[in-house]
């Protein structure tokens, strides 16, 4: 696996980046989508309920799947990418505040959340342990952390592939495709609940729950 602590570039080229990015994401996204990213994001956010903080949301292409009894927030550090997923609630008529924030230093009080939603961030992530960490501490105890993940694929042939490639592909798009999700949410602390993959082991869909409960 990818070290997660060795990155190619600072945070501040991450947030420079996906602000250039914003523009075009969600037409160069478009085929993956179609070709089975929308059928995981709507599984991933069918379970969302209550108070939902979606962190690190991007163009916001989770948002036509929550249900309208959720109260939904969302946020991400980056203002274009922000402002792409603000236009595209007005469009669907749906009620979300957005927040510029940092996953790795939420702007949210311990516990705010029933549902913490995260799709395609860990790879993005400066520090996805502490991005992962944060989202456990807003998480009310009993509530779900829920993420869509993609990492090294379980495959070791597309895998080492991944890992030739992964520096130029960070250097490019500030993404780590060979980190491993699992990992790093048990990592974290985080008590992983399910996790469910597709796709040359390359997506992840992981549930979660804030704290290891004490075994005594
Ligand atoms: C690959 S995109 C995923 C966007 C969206 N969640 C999706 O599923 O399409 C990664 C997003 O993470 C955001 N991001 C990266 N690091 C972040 C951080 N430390 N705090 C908040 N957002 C961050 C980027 O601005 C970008 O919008």
């Amino acid at each position: 696996m990818h070290n997660y602590k060795h990155r190619q570039i600072k945070k501040q080229e991450i947030k420079e980046k996906y602000s250039r990015f914003a523009r075009w994401y969600d037409a160069v996204e478009a085929i993956p989508e179609m070709l089975g990213l929308k059928k995981l994001r709507k599984r991933l956010v069918e379970k969302a309920s209550g108070m939902v903080l979606e962190t690190a949301v991007g163009t916001g292409k989770n948002l036509i799947y929550y249900s309208r009894d959720c109260d939904i927030t969302v946020s991400d550090f980056c203002f274009p990418m922000l402002e792409v997923a603000v236009k595209k609630a007005k469009r669907l008529g749906l009620k979300a505040r957005f927040v510029i924030s940092d996953t790795e230093n939420l702007a949210f009080c311990s516990g705010s959340f029933d549902t913490v939603v995260d799709s395609f961030g860990l790879c993005t992530f400066y520090d996805p342990i502490a991005a992962l960490k944060e989202m456990g501490r807003v998480c009310n105890p009993n509530g779900r952390i829920l993420l869509l993940e993609h990492g090294r694929s379980s495959r070791e042939w597309l895998g080492r592939w991944q890992d030739l490639r992964a520096d130029k592909h960070e250097r490019q798009f500030g993404c780590r495709w060979n980190l491993e999700p699992p990992k790093l949410v048990a990592q974290s602390g985080l008590k992983v609940l399910s996790i469910q993959t597709t796709f040359f082991g390359i997506f992840y869909l992981i549930e979660a729950a804030p704290v290891i409960e004490n075994k005594t």
